[in-house]
């Protein structure tokens, strides 16, 4: 209690950074519920991963601009910084227990790249029979098969391998180490003993990571020959 009463709450998560994560969580999931279904749910397997490609784009921005701890600058760590975190050797000015840890860190950014690399792939993926992505025409039948057989095996064991370990090491906190990342992902405030600067989560940010998303949709849109060409999605 005399603990809890010690420590701050400071906020790490911004909101666009958690409403980033948990509208990647539905894309993700309907686009892979809608793909298992198949049929006339691939209309909204693409349309599930065009937002997972937005959210993507939008991220990376964000880890450019975004609040304090969702920057890359903050979260990407040298291998260096990794083997004092997994010695449990921290040094003076290591905030390892602030936002992501250097191993989180790591499964992030893979997650990151390797769901960008499936909805990437999907755009020129082709199931020869009713199915094709936007962008199949602009590529050879060669490399469309290729990164086809891509996307349906290891891309797609991928996300479900690399998600099982992310929901893994959550519980994994929660039961054994004895920390709670989900309140934080839902609040966006960190309980801590040494205080910190917090992210800044105020409307103009707020209203900047709008416009950014918005940015990043068009781009998407444009990518997919959505804006232009008059043809939806
Ligand atoms: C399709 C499913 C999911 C995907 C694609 C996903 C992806 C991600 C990504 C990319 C991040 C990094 C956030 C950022 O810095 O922008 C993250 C963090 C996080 N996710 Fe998920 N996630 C999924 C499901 C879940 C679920 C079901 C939970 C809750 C049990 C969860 C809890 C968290 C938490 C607590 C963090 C912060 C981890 C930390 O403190 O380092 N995620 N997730
Ligand atoms: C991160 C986002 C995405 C995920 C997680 C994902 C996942 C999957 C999965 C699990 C399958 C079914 C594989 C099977 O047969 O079991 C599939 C098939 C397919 N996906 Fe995606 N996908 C994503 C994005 C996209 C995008 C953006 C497009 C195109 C716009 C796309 C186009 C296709 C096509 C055409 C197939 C059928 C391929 C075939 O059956 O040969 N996907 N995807």
């Amino acid at each position: 209690m005399a603990l809890e009463q010690r420590l701050q709450r400071i906020r790490v998560w911004d909101l666009p950074t958690r409403l980033f994560h948990w509208g990647l969580v539905l894309a993700v999931t309907v686009a892979v519920l809608s793909a298992k279904l198949g049929g006339n749910a691939m209309v909204w397997h693409m349309r599930a991963g065009y937002c997972v490609l937005a959210l993507l784009g939008f991220r990376v921005l964000w880890g450019v601009v975004g609040g304090r701890w969702s920057r890359f600058s903050r979260f990407v760590y040298g291998p260096a910084a990794l083997w004092r975190y997994l010695r449990h050797q921290a040094r003076a000015g290591d905030r390892f227990e602030v936002g992501h840890n250097p191993l989180g860190a790591l499964s992030v950014l893979a997650m990151l790249a390797w769901l960008l690399l499936q909805a990437a792939s999907g755009l020129i993926a082709d199931d020869q029979i009713a199915t094709a992505g936007p962008l199949v025409a602009k590529v050879s039948s060669a490399t469309s098969e290729v990164w086809t057989a891509h996307h349906t095996t290891w891309g797609q064991w991928g996300v479900f391998g690399l998600l099982g370990l992310h929901i893994a090491a959550i519980l994994f906190h929660r039961w054994i180490k004895k920390k709670d990342l989900l309140g934080p992902m839902l609040s966006g405030d960190q309980l801590l003993a040494e205080p910190v600067e917090p992210a800044r989560d105020a409307w103009p940010q707020r209203l900047l990571a709008l416009a950014l998303l918005a940015l990043s949709g068009l781009a998407v849109a444009w990518l997919v020959g959505a804006v232009g060409s008059g043809v939806g999605p």
